[in-house]
Formats: structure tokens, C-alpha cells, sequence
């Protein structure tokens, strides 16, 4: 992929689908992999707030459901005013498919923030020990 205006468009058309009635915070994820294939993934709210599951880890789910663990970037959107970044928890499973992938976080007016994940997420638990 040339750049990841695809990946960003598919968060993006994802936030449509967010179950968020609680927080009304509506994030989308696209995940890619490194055969080109896109994974998605919304946040899905639960009336007991706390077992409300992130977008990112949703899409991880959709892409390790279809046997595809490589992923090499994960799009993030949300309708807010600046770029969310994937939380604690979402960063520790995505560090399980690849501690280096590009984390690309974009904001409701289209603005675009790119991390690598080793720099949001150094030193996370791990049981490979680099391999
Ligand atoms: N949320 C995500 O889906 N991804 C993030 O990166 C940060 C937070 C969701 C969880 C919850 O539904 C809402 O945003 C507010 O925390």
C-alpha cells in the first residue's frame, strides 16, 4: 500500500458502525497485513461499562479469526476533535502481532498522527522473548 489513505478510509467508514451509546465516543480500526489484506473492527459498549471492548482489539479479532496474524499498521479514527491513541490495553495486544507496526491515529477533521508502536509501547510483556 503506496500510503494509507485506503486504511484510514475504512477506520473512518467504520465509526459509523461503533456501538458507543454510553461514552458517544465512536472509534473505528482498520487493520492491515502484510499480504494486503484489511481487517475492521469497531468499539462495542456494554451496559456494564467496563466490559466495553476497544476497536482495535475487535479488529485483531476479525484478523486472527481469518488466520492472518501479520499486521503492519493499524488505522485508528475516531469523530473527535484530535487523534486518539490506541489505550493501554489495546496496545499490549496489538504488541502481540508485531511490537513495530505503524499505529496511524486520525481525528474527525482528517488530521493524522503516525507512531510506531515500539515508541508507545516499549519494554510490553512479552512471553517470545524476541523471537
Ligand atoms: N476506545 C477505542 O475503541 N479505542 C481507543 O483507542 C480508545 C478508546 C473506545 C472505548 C470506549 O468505547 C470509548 O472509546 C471511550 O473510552
Amino acid at each position: 500500500m503506496e500510503n494509507y489513505n485506503e486504511l484510514l478510509k475504512k477506520a473512518k467508514e467504520m465509526t459509523e458502525k461503533a456501538y458507543a451509546p454510553y461514552s458517544n465516543i465512536h472509534v473505528g480500526c482498520a487493520l492491515l497485513s502484510k499480504k494486503g489484506k484489511i481487517y475492521l473492527g469497531v468499539n462495542v459498549e456494554n451496559s456494564s461499562y467496563g466490559l466495553t471492548i476497544c476497536a482495535e482489539r475487535n479488529a485483531i479479532g476479525a484478523a486472527v479469526s481469518a488466520g492472518d496474524r501479520d499486521i503492519i499498521a493499524a488505522a485508528v479514527v475516531s469523530k473527535e476533535i484530535e487523534p486518539i491513541m490506541p489505550c493501554g490495553a489495546c496496545r499490549q495486544v496489538l504488541s502481540e502481532f508485531n511490537p513495530e507496526m505503524l499505529i496511524i491515529s486520525m481525528d474527525k477533521n482528517g488530521n493524522t498522527v503516525m507512531n510506531s508502536l515500539l515508541d508507545l509501547f516499549p519494554a510490553g510483556f512479552s512471553l517470545h522473548h524476541g523471537d
